[in-house]
């Protein structure tokens, strides 16, 4: 047995990837999935569509890669984190996924706050209920359908629904049931105490796993959909953002994860179950067993260059646009770009927050716009990496970079200064599927543990240092940039 599947359920499409022992990619196929926004603030999926989605890239997956699946030792799961999936006694699906990015929450989260108290819930799940999270979703079905409510059996997240599918089983990785917020973030279950003040029946709440774990096995109904062998073990592995983390390498403190997708994430591993005081960081558990990891999440990164470039700029190349905005100075000569296009989580929970461009003065020109909005989503990810350190993680070595937007040398360099950590690059470039598959791998017993496994497969390719020449106009820079949300933010309420 000597290949590996790792399959992430993502917002827009389920991938399978099958990797070898040694970590080398083999094949990888992908399926798209649609997405409905009924009602303004609403993002939701039909669970069903993964599994199409899911069972159509397994097939193709198997298909490319022209293995025998008795040689695939083990399966991982990973996707899209805090959707909420709910089935009746059944199994069946009882309404559409309320997902990551739904913002229809927020009374629900202010409710949350009121009935356990902001700093016991802090003290708890190491977090602030945010729209984003499983928690408020699960109450807002109770207010606003009470009629699906009453049928509900299970919670599950995207990947577990994949998971039922494909064993039969209810189960949860620990990383994931950290990001519902329903969970003891120290004693990595559910917490007894928010489940009972928020009236959630525990039984709903399915058993929890360490990430490389088995959690079932592939069922013969499930084998003879997606072509893969009945019995095939499937591992607990992680949500999105800690299986990244371990496709990356970023599985010890020292090491951090910064992704620069849509979404900007900054990651880092923590030994225990810190907690940021004022719940500005996300904190979950990791899907290496008995860690822990802060998150900051912005939720325009590389989204806020697609935006501009699409709205300002479609007949540009984006390669066009980073060659003219390099002829720009560091600090775009005073121009500033607030980078929240979809409202903000970090450091600012903030749905109503506008993105802006500030400073725009005759001189301008396109090549000041485009280097503003990389500099401005740049100083957003300083903001959680600054509150990283600050929280107790200390001295960070060295960033991981991942994700579209780090690709080109002109971000890499901006980054690196900014943050002024070295940036590095991996030879892994397929995220949370990699870590899944990689998460399997450890289940299967291919390594002893999840650090030797991202050690013996993941290499650095390249390093960018930050350029001295450039610190003293982001340190300017950022200053200013820090003062402008705090400044606007009633103006944003008011819009
Ligand atoms: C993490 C988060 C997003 C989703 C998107 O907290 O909300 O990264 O997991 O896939």
């Amino acid at each position: 047995m000597d290949y590996l599947l790792g399959i992430d359920t993502s917002t827009t499409s389920s991938k399978a990837l099958l990797i070898d022992l040694q970590g080398n990619l083999i094949a990888v196929a992908s399926s798209p999935h649609t997405l409905q926004t009924p009602k303004p603030l609403w993002s939701e999926q039909d669970p069903r569509e993964w599994w199409q989605a899911v069972s159509a890239s397994i097939k193709l997956v198997l298909e490319k890669a022209g293995v025998g699946t008795e040689r695939i030792a083990a399966v991982g799961l990973t996707g899209q984190m805090h959707g909420l999936v709910l089935l009746d006694g059944q199994g069946q699906v009882l309404r559409p996924a309320i997902l990551w990015n739904d913002q229809r929450t927020q009374s629900q989260c202010d409710e949350i706050h009121q009935r356990i108290g902001r700093e016991r819930f802090i003290q708890i799940t190491g977090n602030v209920a945010l729209t984003g999270f499983t928690a408020p979703k699960i109450l807002w079905v109770k207010e606003n359908e009470p009629e699906v409510y009453a049928k509900a059996k299970h919670v599950l997240l995207p990947k577990d629904y994949i998971r039922y599918k494909l064993t039969g089983e209810y189960a949860m990785d620990k990383a994931d049931g950290a990001g519902t917020v329903l969970f003891d973030l120290k004693s990595r279950t559910w917490s007894a105490e928010i489940l009972k003040a928020l009236d959630i029946d525990p039984a709903w709440m399915p058993p929890v796993f360490e990430g490389p774990v088995f959690t079932g096995k592939v069922t013969e109904e499930a084998a003879s959909i997606t072509g893969l062998k009945a019995g095939t073990p499937v591992v607990a592995g992680g949500g999105d953002q800690a299986a990244q983390a371990v496709g990356v390498g970023a599985v010890e403190p020292g090491i951090v994860g910064l992704t620069v997708g849509t979404s900007g994430v900054i990651f880092a591993t923590t030994p225990s179950a810190l907690v940021e005081p004022q719940g500005r960081l996300h904190a979950f558990c990791h899907a290496v067993p008995g860690m822990w990891h802060f998150m900051g999440v912005m939720l325009s990164a590389a989204g806020s260059l697609q935006w501009y470039r699409d709205s300002l700029a479609p007949e540009m190349s984006f390669d066009d646009l980073l060659a003219e905005a390099e002829t720009v100075p560091a600090g775009s000569e005073g121009l500033q770009f607030l980078p929240y296009l979809s409202g903000e989580r970090t450091p600012y929970p903030d749905p109503l927050a506008r993105g802006a461009f500030i400073g725009l003065t005759l001189r301008h020109g396109r090549a000041h716009m485009t280097r503003a909005v990389l500099e401005g989503v740049s100083f957003g990810l300083k903001d959680s990496f600054t509150l990283i350190q600050n929280a107790g993680l200390g001295k960070i070595d060295q960033v991981r970079a991942s994700g579209g937007g780090t690709k080109g040398a002109l971000w890499r360099q901006i980054l690196a200064s900014v943050l002024e950590a070295e940036l590095v690059t991996v030879n892994t470039t397929e995220g949370a599927a990699y870590g899944a598959a990689l998460l399997a791998g450890v289940g299967a017993g291919a390594w002893p543990d999840v650090q030797s496994a991202c050690k013996s497969c993941i290499k650095i390719t390249g390093s960018t240092l930050p350029d001295p020449s450039q610190l003293q106009a982001y340190r300017k820079s950022y200053a200013l940039y820090q003062e402008l949300y705090p400044a606007l933010r009633s103006s944003f309420e008011k819009m």
